[in-house]
C-alpha cells in the first residue's frame, strides 16, 4: 500500500543569552528563527527498497542499512523508528535548508527535527515537542559530544525559552516583541571543537571559568525579568554584557567583534555574539526606525547576510 507524501519544517534559532555557560548548568535563553527553516519530505518509494535519505546540500545520499552510527541523518531515522516501535519504511526521505551549516543557526538540531516529525508524520503518528526534542538531543550528542539540550528544546517547541540544562522547560513570555538583527560572519563555528577548547581551559582554570559562568548566569536571570516585564531598554546593556563575558571566555573573534562594535555605534541598543563563537553570528537589538540602517553598516562590515527578525509575535 502507498503512504501519503508528508513534509514537516523546523525553524532555525537564535541564543540570545546564556551560550557556553548553559553547559555547565546555568540558564540560557534562546528564540526560534522562522525566517529561516528545514524541510523534509517523504514519499513512497518501491517495494524492498527500504528507506533512503537525501540531503542535496549536503550531498549526500544514505540508505539505512549502512552501518555509520556517527551520520546524523541515519542515527534521527534509527531513533525515530525504534521510538515509534514502526519497521523501516519503503520510501524517500528528503531534506532540505536554508539555515546557514554551523552557523550557530541550530542547523543540525533544525534539519534533525524536520526529518524526526516529517518521518513520525508518514507513519501516521504526532509526536509532542518533548518526545521530539528528546530525540533530536541524541543527535546533537553525535554532532557536538556533551550538548546542553538547548537547541533541540528551542527548534522542537518553536518557543521562546528560558532552559537550564536537566530541568523541565520553561515557555518564556516575550511582553513586548523586538527586533533582532542577525548577522552572519559567514566563518563556520563548529560547536563541538569550541565547547571542547571552552572545557579544557576550564580545567585549566577552574576558578576562573566558574566565576564567569556564574555571571552569565546572572546577567540571563535578569534578561528574563526584563523580556518578561517589556523592558526592552534594559536587553541592551545586558546584551552588550554577555558578549564581554563571552570575550574573557575566549569564544570571540576580530570579526564577531567588529560587527558587535559596527552594530552599536550604528544605533543598535546592544550587541553580541551568539550560538557557540569563533565564527557564526552576532545579534544586534535595534529599533525599527534605525533597523535598515544598523544592518546596511553590518554587510558593509562584512557580514554575508543578515537577518531581520521580530521576537514575541
Ligand atoms: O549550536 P550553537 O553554535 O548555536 O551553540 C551552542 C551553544 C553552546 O552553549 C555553545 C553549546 C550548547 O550545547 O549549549
Amino acid at each position: 500500500m502507498k503512504t501519503k507524501p508528508t513534509q514537516a519544517t523546523a525553524p532555525g534559532k537564535a541564543i540570545l543569552f546564556g551560550e557556553h555557560a548553559v553547559v555547565y548548568g546555568q540558564p540560557a535563553i534562546a528564540v526560534p528563527i522562522t525566517q529561516v527553516q528545514a524541510t523534509a519530505a517523504v514519499e513512497s518509494a518501491s517495494r524492498g527498497s527500504g528507506l533512503t535519505i537525501v540531503a542535496s546540500d549536503l550531498q549526500k545520499r544514505l540508505t539505512l542499512a549502512e552501518d555509520s552510527r556517527k551520520e546524523p541523518l541515519i542515527a534521527a531515522a534509527r531513533l525515530t523508528l525504534s521510538h515509534l516501535s514502526a519497521p523501516e519504511p519503503d520510501a524517500t526521505l528528503t531534506i532540505r535548508s536554508t539555515i546557514p551549516i554551523a552557523g550557530g543557526l541550530g542547523s543540525g538540531a533544525a534539519v534533525a527535527t524536520a526529518l524526526v516529525r516529517a518521518l513520525a508524520n508518514f507513519l501516521s503518528h504526532r509526536l509532542k515537542p518533548a518526545e521530539v526534542s528528546a530525540l533530536v538531543f541524541e543527535v546533537e550528542k553525535i554532532h557536538h559530544g556533551t550538548p546542553s539540550g538547548i537547541d533541540n528544546t528551542v527548534i522542537a517547541y518553536e518557543q521562546p525559552v528560558y532552559f537550564v540544562h536537566g530541568k523541565s522547560v520553561e515557555r518564556l513570555t516575550v511582553k513586548e516583541p523586538f527586533t533582532l538583527l542577525i548577522a552572519d560572519t559567514g566563518r563556520p563555528s563548529p560547536t563541538g571543537k569550541i565547547v571542547g577548547r571552552v572545557r579544557r581551559a576550564r580545567q585549566r582554570e577552574p576558578a576562573r571559568y566558574d566565576a564567569l559562568f556564574d555571571q552569565i548566569g546572572d546577567v540571563t536571570d535578569e534578561a528574563r525579568r526584563a523580556i518578561e516585564m517589556g523592558d526592552i531598554e534594559a536587553m541592551g546593556p545586558l546584551m552588550d554584557e554577555n558578549h564581554e563575558l563571552l570575550i574573557e571566555l575566549r569564544v570571540s573573534s576580530p570579526q564577531l567583534d567588529e560587527l558587535v562594535e559596527t552594530a552599536r555605534l550604528t544605533g543598535a541598543m546592544g550587541a553580541k555574539l551568539s550560538g557557540a563563537g569563533r565564527g557564526g553570528n552576532v545579534i544586534a537589538l535595534v529599533e525599527d526606525s534605525t533597523a535598515a540602517e544598523v544592518a546596511e553598516a553590518l554587510k558593509e562590515a562584512g557580514a554575508v547576510q543578515v537577518i531581520r527578525t521580530k521576537v514575541g509575535r
